[in-house]
């Protein structure tokens, strides 16, 4: 996969690192989240209001993943059949040594693997507990980002995803230290509602919350905002 991505022109690879098993994602068996999606009673009666929905469903080509064609379980449980939990640091560093552009770990939790991967030359992380999809009660990144951005000493890019819903999250993770924050729900939520055009009101929305709230906190720009803004709760 990693060959091909190369040869594809990809500039970035992103190593997941949280979902060496699946998490017991009860809702996505609860609401048939199969690939293809299962039509339960549930998913009938939801869609009965929603003409639209009706027409696509009956008219468009079915949803398909190319990677994922001839699997007719959950994403779970596709998981559990393909990811290998065994993988160590050193799987890292062959990663590292075949793949010479951007190397992204997504899904660290800890302080000290955070510190460890920029010793492994990663280039970015991402503070992520991949949304609670998977280890329930697990760290919060957004409370492990200012250490990580204290004791980082190397240039390596933090990156922060989970719970970002509003501008005002992206402002907040700016101000603790974050180099990007990544969405995953929020844009999903706008593609189920609008496709391609509910995306960009996704952004739109996200885009006119950070600049409210920049406004608000007297920023001229991203670049102003600090942890002096910030206040925990505790
Ligand atoms: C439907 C769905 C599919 C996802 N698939 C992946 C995936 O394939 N790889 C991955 O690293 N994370 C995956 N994630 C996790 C997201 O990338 C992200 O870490 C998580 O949703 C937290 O961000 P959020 O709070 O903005 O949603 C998925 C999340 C959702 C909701």
């Amino acid at each position: 996969m990693i060959k091909r991505a190369e040869i594809a022109g990809y500039e970035g690879l992103v190593l997941t690192v949280d979902a060496q098993v699946a998490g017991a994602r009860l809702r996505d068996v609860r609401n048939g989240l199969t690939v293809p999606p299962t039509l339960t009673l549930n998913t009938f009666l939801n869609a009965v209001p929603r003409p639209g929905w009706w027409w696509n469903f009956l008219t468009k080509e079915p949803l398909n993943f190319a990677a994922l064609e001839s699997w007719n379980g959950t994403v779970a449980q596709l998981m559990d059949t393909m990811f290998d939990p065994s993988m160590t640091y050193d799987d890292l560093k062959w990663i590292r040594s075949i793949w010479k552009k951007k190397l992204i770990v997504k899904g660290v939790q800890r302080l000290d693997d955070a510190l460890k991967c920029a010793d492994y030359g990663v280039d970015a992380v991402v503070l992520s507990n991949h949304g609670g999809r998977q280890l329930d009660r697990a760290p919060v990144p957004f409370e492990l980002l200012p250490e990580v951005r204290r004791e980082l000493k190397s240039s390596m890019e933090l990156h922060i995803d989970t719970g970002i819903m509003h501008g005002a999250d992206i402002v907040a993770a700016k101000a603790l230290g974050a180099d990007f924050t990544w969405i995953g729900r929020a844009y999903l939520y706008g593609l189920m509602a609008g496709g391609k055009i509910g995306v960009e009101r996704t952004l739109t929305i996200l885009q006119t919350q950070m600049v409210r709230t920049l406004k608000l906190l007297g920023a001229n720009s991203i670049a102003e905002v600090d942890a002096s803004m910030i206040k925990f709760l505790k």
